[in-house]
């Protein structure tokens, strides 16, 4: 007798009728038109169900913090830097902690049960790492939560910087983090890069940097960083976040870097939210867009993947947990509107996102954990154009949420009232 059998159901890759048997949390197969004895049955009505989102790029120890002290007036990235400045000294660990689960509630509604967040360890009390650490451990039985050592106010600019992120790794911070384009000077930033790497390389750790989130074209950290992974065999464990000024790059220089990213098996994280929020900001008109070159680096094999980065903090004050509408946003941005390029906006906040996670077990799959998200679309493309409603959450074959599908009731004159939803069923 199976735990659970999800039948009916369409898959991302267009499969349709497909069923999926659950025992002890992982997927024991993936057939088409499989019936057979289970506890729970779901018919799925022909509606798609996906792998969990994945969220590769957050900042958890900011988020809902939205007002504290004051909000953001320009907008930009540097006076949410300073805004951050003065909310820290502010922060109590409980605090902290409430608005990062909170956040956790809404990610699970969502069916975002993977989220990477950054942390940052500038200051010496190491208070948001340890307050982190406390929501990873709450969080573990329904959220894989993931930290990344992030020197905000910059690793060698910021005395003891180097110090207080080494502690937060002996903590048990997951991730190697930082921010080149931070540092007081171009050497300075390169320098570390280096040294970071080298960190990473020595406690065999994955990195994952804010990498020139600048719309200076010159800054070009990511060389750098593509070459460190690759002289200390990193490749595949390193992940570049934001890459912005790559935006404004020359087309030469762009075409010598993207082999060079690929060749070194970084991975690349784009936030088309905050990204088309923040950068261009010095600009009259025209104003860049700023987004990294996404299908660019999609087509030189590079996995891109798609990030939250904030959700009503001192950057951003939007925002609502919904990776759907981090792809919505990335799609419009990168201008990726064939159907292929709106599949490729769909795998950036699922299967590349969980690639850049290094999450075992994903995907949908005989032997994969039964993590995934009845969605009321009847494909990717409609996903995304719908922001659909997640109407089940499954992680490791338990169901964590659920909510009711989209539906209006209509009034209008010389028709009857009618009550139905906003797509056609299937
Ligand atoms: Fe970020």
């Amino acid at each position: 007798m199976l735990d659970l059998l999800v039948h009916n159901a369409t898959l991302p890759d267009g499969r349709t009728d497909m069923s999926i048997a659950v025992q002890d949390g992982r997927i024991a197969e993936v057939t088409a038109g499989l019936d057979a004895p289970a506890h729970e049955k779901l018919d799925a009505q022909g509606l798609l169900v996906a792998p969990h989102f994945v969220d590769p790029h957050f900042h958890m120890d900011a988020t809902l913090s939205y007002g504290l002290p004051r909000v953001n007036q320009s907008g930009t990235l540097l006076e949410g830097i300073a805004l951050w400045g003065e909310l820290k000294p502010l922060l109590t660990a409980e605090a902290l902690i409430e608005r990062a689960m909170a956040y956790c509630d809404w990610a699970v509604a969502k069916g975002l049960l993977a989220i990477r967040s950054h942390v940052d360890t500038s200051d010496p009390s190491l208070l948001a790492v340890d307050a982190l650490l406390e929501v990873k451990k709450r969080v573990a039985p329904y959220l894989t939560l993931q930290l990344v050592a992030f020197p905000q106010d910059g690793v060698l600019r910021t005395p003891g910087g180097v110090d207080n992120l080494k502690r937060a790794l002996d903590k048990g911070v997951d991730v190697v983090g930082g921010i080149p384009h931070f540092e007081r000077t171009m050497a300075d930033g390169a320098a570390s890069v280096k040294l970071l790497c080298e960190l990473a390389a020595e406690r065999g750790l994955p990195v994952d940097m804010h990498c020139d989130e600048s719309d200076d074209p010159l800054s070009r950290h990511i060389e750098t960083l593509a070459f460190e992974a690759q002289r200390l065999g990193l490749q595949g464990r390193v992940t570049g976040s934001h890459c912005t000024s790559m935006h404004s790059m020359d087309n030469y220089y762009v075409s010598k870097l993207l082999p060079l990213i690929a060749e070194a098996g970084v991975g690349v994280v784009a936030n088309p939210l905050i990204n088309i929020t923040l950068q261009g900001r010095h600009d009259s008109y025209p104003k860049r867009r700023g987004m990294t070159r996404v299908p660019e680096l999609m087509a030189q094999g590079v996995n891109v993947a798609f990030g939250h980065d904030c959700v009503m903090d001192p950057w951003y004050g939007m925002g609502s947990g919904d990776m759907l509408e981090v792809a919505h946003m990335g799609l419009h941005v990168a201008q990726m509107t064939s159907q292929q390029g709106i599949r490729q906006c769909f795998d950036a906040v699922t299967t590349n996102a969980a690639k850049v996670f290094g999450l075992e077990g994903y995907g949908l799959e005989a032997g994969c954990d039964a993590s995934f998200v009845l969605l009321q679309a009847r494909d990717p493309i409609e996903a995304i154009r719908l922001r659909a409603s997640r109407l089940k959450v499954y992680r490791k074959g338990l169901l964590l949420a659920q909510t009711p599908p989209a539906t209006a009731a209509l009034h209008l004159s010389g028709r009857p009232p009618t009550t139905g939803w906003m797509i056609p069923r299937p």
